[in-house]
């Protein structure tokens, strides 16, 4: 008898349903009124966990670390900043990753291009810091925020000259990327990338001074403000903001489908992101996983700026507050 004779045998000979589910699991198939868990529920749940990264503490490790691990070692020097979900030691949120990046004086990190689109938040920098994205020059200098779309080439090194070592946040798409599974990466053949223009200004450049005037112009809800950028044209899968707080008021957001990260480029103060609690100052990282309620207070005027991947949800008809 064939293979296929012998199953079909087995199902007509079966007595009960315990006689037919394995031979179900046998074809890979699970019958709906007998699956081990269910497939839909009343509303979203997450395994993801709001928490809270300190730069102080994740900067003092990458130092202490850059003695040992030079560029060349590490195709990027940064820490990734994972939510304890299963064996995930990458995403931050669900669609989303952070990540405290540092260069030293001299240090170049070479040119490579992916499908995921990055962009770049700088903490502290002194004069001599660039990213180069598709031949394009653009600063880093403190508060700057940048954009590096998805398939550019892009480098990124700080002069021999600087002062100190340069810090900044990398937010990238990749978790969405591996859960849809269209990867892909390539280093530059060169390494090394040539510059052929240099901008100050530039669709992909949001200078510090630009996006610290623009928020203050925009007008007050109870104390605070909301500035988006313009960049859904070059990277269409998060949408930026930044959240303006003045001293002692609290900005309070209801639950959504969107997950969020959220880094303090400005001020210090609390937050509460669905039932735990958290004080942050400038430079730190939270996670606002999907389907939590956060409030944001201020101690002193303070700017943070939130990544999250509304856009997305919006897209594909899945975006609801609650
Ligand atoms: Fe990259």
């Amino acid at each position: 008898m064939t293979d296929k004779s012998e199953t079909l045998a087995q199902i007509r000979a079966a007595n009960n349903l315990d006689e037919i589910y394995p031979v179900l699991a046998s074809l890979l198939a699970t019958p709906g009124w007998h699956k081990k868990r269910p497939s839909l529920w009343k509303e979203p749940r997450t395994e993801y966990t709001p928490q809270h990264w300190s730069y102080e503490i994740c900067a003092a490790a990458i130092d202490r670390a850059g003695q040992w691990i030079s560029t060349e070692l590490a195709e990027r020097r940064n820490t990734l900043l994972f939510n304890p979900v299963g064996d995930n030691d990458y995403d931050t949120v669900r669609t989303l990753v952070a990540a405290y990046q540092m260069i030293k004086p001299g240090e170049y990190a070479r040119a490579h291009r992916h499908s995921p689109n990055a962009m770049r938040l700088v903490l502290d920098a002194t004069p001599g810091c660039y990213t180069v994205v598709d031949g394009v020059e653009l600063p880093m200098t403190p508060g700057d925020f940048l954009l590096t779309p998805g398939g550019c080439w892009h480098s990124h090194y700080l002069g021999e000259d600087a002062e100190s070592n340069a810090y900044w946040i990398d937010f990238l798409d990749v978790p969405l990327v591996h859960r849809l599974e269209p990867m892909f990466f390539e280093e530059h053949p060169d390494g090394y990338q040539p510059v052929d223009t240099r901008a100050s200004e530039h669709d992909w450049y949001f200078p510090e001074a630009m996006t610290s005037r623009q928020l203050a112009e925009q007008s007050d809800a109870n104390g605070w403000r909301r500035l988006t950028l313009d960049t859904q044209a070059h990277i269409s899968t998060v949408e930026i903001s930044y959240i303006g707080l003045d001293a002692g008021r609290t900005a309070s957001f209801v639950r959504d489908t969107a997950s969020r990260i959220l880094a303090v480029t400005k001020g210090q103060g609390s937050a509460r992101i669905g039932n735990r609690e958290f004080t942050w100052k400038r430079g730190d990282v939270m996670a606002v996983p999907s389907w939590h309620d956060f409030r944001l207070s201020a101690g002193e005027d303070a700017t943070v700026m939130e990544v999250s991947d509304m856009p997305v949800l919006r897209k594909l008809g899945l975006y609801r507050q609650a």
